[in-house]
């Protein structure tokens, strides 16, 4: 377990929690992933993972392309089918992710680029029934915490990769879900944005929530509590 799972979270510390674009939703949730397997086909992506993991820890997930990382990540959040095994997210299963369970940072962003930075992060906001008032505080405070602050009028389009991505990533902070899925969300930011983007998944954990990372960086896997290794879809030891 990480060194954070005993004690549960730790009390907010003013100094820090600016950082945070989000109030972390309250009820406390944990992962408990056990014996899982996901199958594409023929292709067993996953087999046999079992993970667990509760407030205010921040996990990394690595391994080469193609071990599974993606589908984990997808299998917590619950949009791929399971094969075998289970994902517990605390008060049973499925009706366990409510609005304010899980966010996704998903590989590749996910963005609309038909819509402004602005407008990407407040749409998840609003469709999970935060009023206009709080979602346009939310959306403005997460764009201004990956540095975004000025950018936020921009379609997508006309954003750099690296601020496509910060975009994303302000999007699943401004959720304050209780579980944050973040599938490889530094790959396409240099170093100082890497940090800043670290910091934040840091205190969103520091301020409850679980942080799931998956990255092939391993600086940026250093900086969680601990790091889980995938091989060919199974969690390598130690
Ligand atoms: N939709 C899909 N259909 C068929 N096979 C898939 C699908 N998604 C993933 N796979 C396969 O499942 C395995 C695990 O893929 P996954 O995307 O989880 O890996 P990953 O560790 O996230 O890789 P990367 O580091 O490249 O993002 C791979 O063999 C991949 O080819
Ligand atoms: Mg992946």
């Amino acid at each position: 377990m990480g060194k954070h799972s005993e004690r549960g979270p730790r009390p907010q510390r003013g100094s820090e929690r600016h950082l945070t674009a989000a109030a972390v939703a309250e009820v406390p949730a944990h992962i408990d992933v056990r014996e899982l397997s996901v199958s594409y086909g023929e292709v067993a992506a996953l087999r046999g993972v079992s993970l667990s993991a509760g407030p205010g820890e921040f996990v990394a997930i690595t391994g080469h392309s193609g071990a599974g990382k993606t589908t984990l990540i997808n299998a917590i959040a619950g949009i791929v089918p399971l094969a075998g095994g289970e994902v517990d997210l605390g008060r049973g299963s499925d009706a366990s992710r409510d609005l304010e369970t899980v966010a996704i940072i998903p590989q590749g962003n996910g963005l609309a680029s038909v819509l402004t930075a602005y407008e990407n992060v407040l749409a998840p906001l609003r469709a999970r029934g935060h009023g206009a008032q709080v979602a346009a505080a939310r959306a403005t405070e997460a764009l201004r915490s990956v540095g975004l602050g000025e950018s936020g009028s921009h379609l997508v389009e006309e954003l750099s990769g690296g601020q496509q991505q910060r975009a994303a990533v302000a999007r699943g902070l401004a959720l304050g879900a209780r579980i944050l899925l973040a599938d490889e969300p530094t790959s396409e930011l240099d170093h100082d944005n890497r940090e800043r983007v670290l910091e934040l998944m840091r205190a969103q954990a520091d301020d409850g929530a679980i942080v799931i990372m998956t990255t092939h960086d391993p600086e940026a896997a250093e900086r969680a509590d601990r790091v889980v290794r995938l091989d060919d879809g199974e969690v390598l030891p130690g």
